[in-house]
């Protein structure tokens, strides 16, 4: 039988820049806010189910289980009389009059609550997850204006570590940036005012290291030149840092140990920077100086991308370079109290010299090959123990649409495992908070807030190949059970029998397993010029797909439709009888998808393709071939 060439349009293949699979996810319970929250804080301890998330005069308390979430909502109200004062104010908008939660935290055993309280901050204490009660007549003095800000939209973070607060607020209004320690044991610091130029904060984390002293907080912010000429880039983005054991001096109440430097995310030596930080996440290994920093960046155009930087090369330049605009280094780093205080000279140069000559460059020079038609709203990662004893970073990007990518980020690339769909409404990810001790990841939107395993193995098929493709270093194959499966709590990588291939996709681990299939065609009846479609479901974006028929090796592209790569005739292209099979092509090797046996009888189209179809896509491809 002689091949007819059907349609020749263009060959059906994916940019490798693009997620290799596509999840809808509406299945897991999610929840869903009763009016939209546009400006949230969240809070969750690592190891626990619940979900803490301040919103608009409310605390959710989300207690997340495989089944429900239960929800305990926690009214935070603003007293009538501050609320009058504030619609009387000019400098707020109305909108803000309300009390937004900005900071939950927990502060020893306490669970500190503050909000704007309609433009006069105020905070509370969650006692027993239920009881809100004012904080005077606890023994906590806070100042409540230094840990939250007067208005939603001026961003803000707070972190809790040993029992003390720091808190950072962006710059809004007459109101410049500040760093401060709020509550605790120690001294309550402050930032300089000549340290931060209008700056807007983006993340704050600890770097931990095993001598407990030299531990240290990096902030992460944007800095504005407000006089900076129009050809200029009014935008820096930059890391700040000041050390936990900081106690100030006998006269001043302002870090000792602050110093800041700049942050590059682009290409090196190239105009094309990404110079204002949106979010920051530090991925650290346990105790050790040694991690990860993934930057969240953006530029005019509202582009955005991530860098990673090195955390050993970040706390290299900070104890090793030159300070700005002079010949020194910083006099000294993170030092207990009880040694001999500082000098004036070493004073003078702490106050005059914030930053070091250094500029922080990302691994690789470059930010990350991922996708550019995707704006990035949050970014979170994890570290995973492969069964090769490795470990891997995985990131999780959100973004303005909805979705959530997830991309294993080695030192040669990143490779985008799949694309989540997780939200009834796509609205953009603002907040994501992971817990790896417990394996999930809490996504939200001003809508609703979800939840996802980050060992999501079931989904990535039935098949060695199919789950050795997906390079998630949460899952392998389990030969014995033939399944994908999560690497265990505790695996033991010398007895463990568990498969991987996570450093290129190579399939051939899977030995006789990878052989190419075949299936048994579906047979279609259709009248002999009606209208045919043959769909093949698309799993791999990274695959390329086509059609052969019978036994010959003339190939017929076909046309992504929903989630289906379809062979379709019309009347000018008429299919004729025999067998069609659906090819994968991927990494060098050819799978077999599904294949039909076309018969013409002059009947309709019979019962077992209608259902293979779906109505939808039927009416669909129907639709759009018909027009
Ligand atoms: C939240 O933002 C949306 C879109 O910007 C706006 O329509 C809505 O009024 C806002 N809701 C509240 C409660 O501020
Ligand atoms: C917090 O806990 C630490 C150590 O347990 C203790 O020294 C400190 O007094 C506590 N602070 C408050 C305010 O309870
Ligand atoms: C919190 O729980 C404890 C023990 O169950 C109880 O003694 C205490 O009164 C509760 N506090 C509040 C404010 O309800
Ligand atoms: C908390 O303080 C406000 C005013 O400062 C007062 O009106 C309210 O009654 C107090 N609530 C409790 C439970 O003490
Ligand atoms: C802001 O930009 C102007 C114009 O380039 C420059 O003179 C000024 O020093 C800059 N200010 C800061 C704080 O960098
Ligand atoms: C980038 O510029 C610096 C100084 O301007 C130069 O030393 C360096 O070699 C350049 N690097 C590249 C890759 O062009
Ligand atoms: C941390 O580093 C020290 C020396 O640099 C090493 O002895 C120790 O084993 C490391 N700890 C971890 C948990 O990697
Ligand atoms: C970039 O995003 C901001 C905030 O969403 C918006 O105000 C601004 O207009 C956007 N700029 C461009 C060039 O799209
Ligand atoms: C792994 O299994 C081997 C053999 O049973 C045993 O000798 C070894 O101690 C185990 N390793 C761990 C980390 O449990
Ligand atoms: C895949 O793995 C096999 C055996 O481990 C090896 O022989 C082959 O070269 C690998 N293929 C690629 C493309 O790396």
């Amino acid at each position: 039988m002689n091949c007819i060439i059907l349609l020749w349009l263009f060959p059906v293949v994916f940019a490798g820049k693009s997620p290799r699979l596509k999840f809808t996810v509406h299945d897991p319970p999610g929840f869903h806010f009763m009016k939209p929250e546009n400006y949230t804080t969240v809070y969750h301890q690592a190891g626990s189910h619940i979900l803490y998330v301040g919103g608009q005069a409310v605390i959710y308390l989300l207690a997340f289980s495989d089944k429900e979430v239960k929800n305990t909502q926690i009214p935070v109200t603003v007293d009538e009389n501050v609320k009058q004062a504030c619609s009387r104010r000019s400098d707020l908008p109305e909108v803000e009059c309300a009390n937004y939660i900005t900071v939950i935290q927990r502060v020893n055993d306490s669970l500190l609550v503050c909000g704007t309280n309609a433009g006069s901050p105020k905070c509370w204490l969650l006692v027993n997850n239920t009881v809100l009660t004012n904080i005077t007549g606890s023994d906590m003095k806070i100042s409540p204006s230094d840990i939250s800000p007067p208005n939603p939209s001026q961003r803000s973070f707070s972190l809790s570590v040993d029992g003390n607060l720091y808190s950072a607020l962006s710059a809004a209004g007459g109101q410049a940036g500040s760093i401060r320690r709020t509550f605790g044991s120690r001294k309550l610091l402050k930032s300089d005012r000549k340290w931060l130029q209008n700056t807007q904060f983006a993340g704050a984390a600890v770097i931990p290291e095993s001598q407990k002293h030299k531990e240290e907080i990096y902030f992460f912010f944007s800095e504005h030149n407000r006089t900076a000429d129009v050809d200029e880039e009014p935008y820096k983005a930059r890391v700040g840092r000041i050390c936990l054991v900081d106690e100030g001096t006998t006269k001043t109440d302002t870090w000792t140990t602050f110093l800041k430097a700049r942050v590059m995310c682009g290409l090196l030596n190239s105009s094309q920077q990404y110079n204002y930080i949106q979010q920051a996440f530090v991925l650290t290994a346990h105790e050790n100086r040694t991690g990860v920093i993934y930057g969240l960046f953006s530029n005019a155009w509202n582009t955005t991308v991530v860098c990673a930087y090195s955390i050993e090369e970040i706390d290299q330049d900070f104890s090793t370079s030159k300070l700005k605009g002079t010949t020194v280094a910083r006099p000294r780093t993170c030092i207990p109290k009880t040694v001999t205080p500082l000098s004036s000279r070493d004073l003078d140069v702490i106050k005059d010299y914030p930053e070091i000559e250094k500029v922080m460059r990302p691994v690789g020079g470059v930010p990350l090959n991922l996708p550019t038609d995707d704006r990035f709203t949050q970014v979170a990662a994890d570290t995973v123990l492969a069964v090769n004893d490795e470990h891997y970073s995985v990131l999780y990007l959100g973004t303005e649409n909805g979705k959530v990518l997830k991309v294993l980020h080695t030192i040669e690339e990143a490779f985008i495992i799949s694309q989540y769909s997780l939200f009834h409404n796509e609205g953009p990810v603002t907040a994501m908070t992971i817990d790896s001790q417990e394996g999930y990841l809490y996504v939200g939107t001003a809508m609703e807030v979800q939840r996802l395993p980050l060992a999501d193995c079931s989904r990535y098929g039935d098949t060695c190949r199919e789950c050795i493709l997906s390079r998630d270093p949460y899952c392998g194959w389990e030969a014995s059970k033939k399944r994908c499966t999560a690497i265990p709590p505790g695996y033991n990588i010398s007895t463990g029998t568990i498969i991987q291939s996570l450093d290129q996709s190579n399939s051939s681990v899977c030995g006789e397993a990878a052989a190419r299939k075949s299936t048994t065609p579906k047979e279609v009846l259709v009248e002999p010029d009606g209208l045919v479609l043959l769909p093949c479901p698309v799993r791999s974006y990274h695959a390329t797909y086509r059609w052969e028929k019978d036994k010959c090796i003339k190939r017929y592209s076909c046309s992504i439709l929903d989630d289906f790569c379809v062979l379709a005739t019309t009347p000018e292209l008429p299919l004729k009888e025999g067998v069609f099979r659906c090819m994968s092509i991927e990494n060098d090797h050819k799978e077999e998808v599904v294949s039909f046996r076309l018969v013409f009888n002059g009947g309709p189209l019979s019962a077992s393709l209608a259902s293979t179809l779906g109505p939808s896509l039927l009416l669909a491809a129907a639709t759009l071939w018909l027009l």
